[in-house]
């Protein structure tokens, strides 16, 4: 038997003006979408920003129902919108952005479990690990190298 260790590492920026100018970019579209979510019931706004591998660029935010269950993360919406415009080309870079409207978060949220299978899924599906930007209510922001950093040792479609 062995023992296998996995980790990652990520890059904490402390400022906006740290970042390249395309991830800039790609943060403040995703920003620009948090007042477009629908989110009434828990005031969690999430805003979310795809590059793709021919640089065009698609969003989306969360869109909240009564029924609980049936709400929608935004970082899903966002990759839904680019796979059903462009399904063809690989996603590179996601920005996810988020914004509380009772309490200022200053430290980035990072995706729920559900959105890291999907996001995994998008890489299996192109053969391209896909870097992910998360964005606090403030100037910090994590830059993680790959999908697979946020789910090690997912399930995919090599297994059916
Ligand atoms: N939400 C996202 O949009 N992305 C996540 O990764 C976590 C949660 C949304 C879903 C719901 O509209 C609100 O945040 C509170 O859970």
């Amino acid at each position: 038997m062995e023992s296998v260790k996995k980790g990652f590492e990520y890059i904490k920026y402390n400022a906006l003006s740290e970042l390249t100018p395309a991830d800039l970019e790609l943060v403040q579209k995703a920003m620009e979408q948090l007042p477009k979510a629908y989110a009434p019931y828990s005031g969690f706004h999430v805003g979310a920003a795809v590059r793709l591998a021919d640089d065009s660029i698609f969003v989306g935010s969360n869109q909240e129902n009564a029924s609980y269950p049936l709400c929608m993360c935004g970082e899903r919406v966002a990759l839904y919108n680019a796979a059903a415009n462009k399904p063809d080309v690989s996603p590179m870079t996601l920005a996810i952005t988020i914004q509380n409207q009772k309490i200022k978060i200053t430290e980035p949220a990072s995706p729920c479990g559900a959105c890291r299978q999907v996001i995994s899924e998008y890489a299996f599906r192109h053969k391209q690990p896909i870097r992910i930007l998360l964005k606090a209510d403030s100037e910090v922001v994590y830059e993680i190298q790959s999908n697979e950093d946020l789910l090690p040792l997912g399930f995919n479609g090599s297994f059916l």
